[in-house]
């Protein structure tokens, strides 16, 4: 006789996953904290192995120590702003592991002012964070991509990769006193379109997600005290107005900041293959707050 059903409870039913990583490894670049660390952190929980990248090495240490899976994470340290380091990170993945199958090109930072205040060095190094960047560690994986699929396709396998880039609702809705940072954001749309469609044939999903606001210290209240950041030779303040802070919670729809889990959980999407007929798209994932 059988006895009665047992229900799940609701963390199990949460956690339990349609869908492994496991044997696929992926790129996370800015994974020292916030939203790098918590997708990398998603990512490893679904099984896959990854490589986490941050210009902030003992913040990549803690994050490698909260990802707990010292097998399947490997961390290397980088400015990606530096020309070389976008191919060493993609080189270093491949060495480390083999392969690449997911790249998450999440790392960047805001470095605000309205546009009569902006000078070009802060103007390029929004355009160098958010848009160059993305584009050489993409141009660096291309060989491996391309050769991959080839071969797989030649042995009538489909095998699905994964890009995804981070926007934000700044690039697809304008934002004052983000020229840069919004053109920077703006712009990485246009590549995730047209890598959608050159590498389409090979098999990769490449997607966008944009946030709208999530709690990390991007989002703090802007104060002297606050966080900042050091960038050749600038100590960056980073956070947003207080006031911007309480307009969103009355201008958004779920009334509050996300959390970078909640952003990771977007991201995951994009990263599994819940995902394998969608590409060069934008997913907005900010509450249902617009600018
Ligand atoms: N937090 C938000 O509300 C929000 C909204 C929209 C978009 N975003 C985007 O999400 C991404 C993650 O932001 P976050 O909120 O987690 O910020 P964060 O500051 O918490 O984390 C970003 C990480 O990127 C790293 N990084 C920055 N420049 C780098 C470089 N040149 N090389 C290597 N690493 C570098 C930083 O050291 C940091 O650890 C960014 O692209 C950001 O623009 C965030």
């Amino acid at each position: 006789m059988m006895g009665p059903a047992r229900i799940e409870t609701d963390e199990e039913s949460t956690t339990r996953m349609p869908f492994t990583l496991e044997g696929k490894t992926a790129l996370v670049t800015g994974a020292g904290r916030g939203i790098g660390r918590a997708i990398a952190k998603r990512l490893v929980d679904a099984g896959a192995s990854v490589m986490v990248n941050d210009l902030d090495e003992m913040m990549l240490l803690e994050s490698e120590a909260v990802l707990a899976q010292p097998r399947r994470v490997r961390h290397i340290t980088g400015d990606l702003t530096e020309a070389s380091i976008p191919e060493m990170v993609v080189h270093a993945t491949l060495s480390e592991f083999g392969a690449i199958d997911i790249i998450v090109n999440n790392a960047g930072y805001s470095w605000d002012n309205v546009i009569q205040k902006t000078t070009d060095e802060q103007f390029q190094a929004m355009l160098e964070i958010h848009l160059v960047t993305p584009f050489r560690i993409l141009r660096a994986a291309s060989t491996y991509i391309r050769e991959s699929a080839k071969k797989e396709i030649a042995a009538s396998q489909r095998v699905m990769r994964k890009v995804v880039n981070i926007t934000s609702i700044a690039g697809t809705d304008g934002n004052p006193g983000q020229v840069g940072y919004s053109a920077g954001k703006a712009g990485i749309i246009g590549m995730t379109k047209t890598l959608a469609k050159e590498w389409g044939r090979y098999n990769v999903n490449v997607n966008a997600v944009g946030f709208g606001l999530i709690g990390t210290r991007l989002v703090q209240p802007l104060t002297d005290a606050g966080a900042k950041m050091q960038m050749h030779g600038h100590d960056i303040r980073l956070g947003v107005q207080p006031s911007l802070l309480d307009s969103v919670k009355s201008a958004c729809p779920l009334g509050r900041l996300g959390t970078p889990e909640e952003a990771a959980g977007a991201v995951l999407f994009f990263c599994s293959p819940l995902s394998d007929y969608v590409t060069g798209e934008v997913l907005i994932c900010g509450g249902g707050l617009h600018f």
